[in-house]
């Protein structure tokens, strides 16, 4: 995945993204909504916003600043929510998530909602995410892993070639992306879709050594390759 594919993906994709992607999924962004604590004035950045199907469930007194790389991603979401119908809406800018243009701090809550999956470098956007969130900010990834077995795992196996032209890589493991940064992991929740969407919360502070050694060794607490059957907390909320 390079980012010129992305661009060419999600130009074909913007016309009809809501459709195919807005429903079935909206409980998982609604889900990421809800653990906030919405106060007013909270400054959100929501990493690879897309066509903004996530501003309805915020409240209409904190500050979304939104950034993807898609210019026809970006245009939906503008005329869909405008400012003044959705005053929670502060911007939405193009930019590449891997090369942020914020200054470190400067937001209370960084979201990536599927997107993990999608940008080239996971492991350069998580660092940018933690270092333009506030030290004890939350940071939130709403995303679909890689099935363990079953008829899911063959239908990703078989489609996986194909990441470049359908804009996103299905074998995409949890238990990798749980081992590309070092920020402290509060939970592993389901995220939509019975649990085939994954909602992983952390504290943007950096883990304990010992949990940072087992995140290498593949076996933290409650990150089983197993879609989990219910909701996981790891830590203190
Ligand atoms: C599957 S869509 C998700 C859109 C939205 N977050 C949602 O919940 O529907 C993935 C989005 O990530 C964006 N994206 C991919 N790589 C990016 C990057 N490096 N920087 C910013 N946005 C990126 C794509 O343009 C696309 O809009």
């Amino acid at each position: 995945m390079d980012l010129d594919s992305i661009k060419k993906s999600y130009r074909f994709y913007a016309p009809f993204y809501n459709l195919v992607f807005g429903h079935r999924i909206n409980s998982g962004r609604k889900k990421v909504v809800r653990l906030l604590d919405q106060k007013p004035g909270l400054r959100v950045l929501e990493i690879g916003v897309g066509t903004g199907l996530s501003v309805p469930y915020y409240d209409r007194t904190v500050e979304i600043t939104g950034i993807d790389v898609s210019t026809e991603m970006l245009d939906v979401a503008r005329k869909k929510y405008p400012q003044d119908k959705f005053p929670q809406v502060k911007e939405f800018l193009e930019m590449d998530a891997q090369d942020l243009q914020f200054p470190d701090g400067s937001f209370e809550v960084v979201v990536a909602m599927l997107v993990v999956s999608v940008v080239p470098d996971p492991e350069k956007m998580l660092a940018e995410m933690a270092r333009v969130c506030a030290p004890g900010g939350k940071i939130i990834v709403l995303n679909h892993f890689a099935s363990q077995k079953g008829p899911m795992k063959r239908i990703e196996n078989l489609i996986a070639p194909l990441s470049r032209r359908i804009g996103f890589r299905p074998d995409f493991c949890l238990k990798t992306f749980l081992t590309l940064t070092d920020r402290k992991l509060i939970g592993v929740h389901k995220g939509a879709i019975n649990g085939m969407w994954k909602m992983i919360e952390f504290e943007n502070t950096p883990c304990p050594k010992k949990e940072q050694e087992e995140r290498a060794k593949g076996n933290s607490e409650g990150t089983d390759e197993e879609p989990t059957p219910s909701e996981i907390s790891l830590g203190a909320k």
